[in-house]
């Protein structure tokens, strides 16, 4: 499967999950997990998905290894940043290194993805289409 649709599936995975905590969080009246909540949702569907476009439109760019790393890089950050905030929110506060592992994987695939879109952008346009 192409790599873009991966980023789609991921986001929309991450979607389900960070809009059922919502309606959760919601009908308990508990919002304890509201930031992980907004992280499930923005670093997971919004970034994920906005990937995914990048390379639906830039097919060109999906085959390098460098959109592997990226890809690698935005869903641990997600699952770790977002799983160490949830335990530290309930009360584990050891678990700060993984929560600041996860903010670490997750700006340094927004590093990669910059290498990825200058790379594009600054290859010789007949390269750039064929890749
Ligand atoms: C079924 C869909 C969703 C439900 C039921 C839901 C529910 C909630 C609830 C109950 C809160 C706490 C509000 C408060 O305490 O005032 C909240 C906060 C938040 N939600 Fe959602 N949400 C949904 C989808 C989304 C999506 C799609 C995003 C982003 C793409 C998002 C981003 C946020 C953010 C950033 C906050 C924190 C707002 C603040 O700090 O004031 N939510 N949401």
């Amino acid at each position: 499967m192409r790599l873009a649709y991966w980023f789609f599936i991921v986001a929309i995975l991450a979607g389900l999950a960070g809009m059922g905590l919502g309606i959760q969080m919601g009908i308990a009246h508990d919002f304890t997990l509201m930031p992980v909540h907004a992280h499930v949702n923005l670093l997971g569907w919004a970034s994920l998905f906005l990937y995914g476009l990048y390379y639906r439109v830039e097919p060109s760019a999906e085959g390098t290894a460098l959109a592997v790393i990226h890809f690698a890089l935005a869903v641990s950050g997600l699952v770790l940043m977002t799983g160490g905030l949830t335990l530290m929110l309930q009360g584990n506060e050891a678990l700060m290194p993984v929560t600041i592992a996860g903010a670490l994987c997750a700006i340094s695939a927004m590093a990669v993805f910059l290498i990825v879109v200058l790379r594009r952008g600054f290859a010789p346009r007949r390269a750039a289409s064929i890749g």
